[in-house]
């Protein structure tokens, strides 16, 4: 099988970024990564690339530039590399329709919470503020919304009495880290297909008695 190309979209730390290169650098993912891309130019993601001789690209909104006007940079970049499948991992932007009809069905994002709920930002402080007990991680095909779109995999983890946003958050991080290259494998060897919204992966029926109670 041909192995496929990703780009990452990244803005700030990078270990979402981080997880991935270690994951191909260890033969668990099969793909390779042609090119990170920040939209922030002090972003430490760029520095993890340039560790691992990953082509890294800066590429900062200018003021007052339409959003189609960025993406469209982004998509020059992104198939001036060849890549396949582009991967938004802690990318701060909304895209826009100039990204996604470039390459459709291949745009995906994680986000740490259980989508639907908490979409946005501090979603860590809405799910304490709600009190609800479990919380998780989700990379999904990207649409036009924020944090919207096929769901592709999820992570659950518990919200714990004595949980902050912080340390939810790293628990929740920690999952990020797999899942994200999970998703990203499915999609390489060539098992996800998205039909009415959903998503279905090919040899992955699931277990119907996986029941999570907490506490
Ligand atoms: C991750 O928690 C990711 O899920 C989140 O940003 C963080 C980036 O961390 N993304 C979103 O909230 C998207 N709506 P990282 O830079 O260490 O990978």
């Amino acid at each position: 099988m041909k192995r496929i190309k990703i780009g990452v979209l990244v803005s700030g730390w990078g270990s979402n970024l981080q997880a991935i290169i270690d994951n191909i650098e260890k033969g668990a993912l099969s793909v390779d990564l042609a090119v990170v891309i920040s939209d922030q130019a002090d972003a430490y993601a760029l520095e993890r690339a340039n560790k691992h001789n990953i082509p890294a690209v800066s590429i900062g909104p200018k003021k007052n530039t339409p959003r189609e006007e960025y993406d469209a940079v982004v998509v020059a970049e992104l198939r001036a590399r060849q890549v396949d499948l582009v991967c938004m991992a802690g990318f701060m932007r909304i895209i826009t329709p100039v990204l996604l009809q470039a390459y459709p069905d291949r745009v995906m994002n994680i986000h740490p919470s259980l989508l639907p709920t908490f979409p946005g930002l501090r979603v860590q402080k809405k799910a304490l503020d709600h009190g609800v007990k479990f919380s998780g991680c989700t990379v999904h095909f990207v649409d036009e919304g924020m944090d919207t779109g096929p769901i592709i995999i999820q992570a659950v983890v518990p919200v714990l009495d004595s949980d902050t946003e912080d340390v939810l958050a790293e628990r929740i991080l920690k999952q990020e880290h797999t899942i994200f290259s999970r998703a990203i494998q499915l999609f390489a060897e060539g098992r996800v297909t998205v039909k009415d919204g959903r998503v279905f992966v090919q040899g992955h029926e699931g277990r119907n008695n996986d029941v999570l109670i907490n506490p």
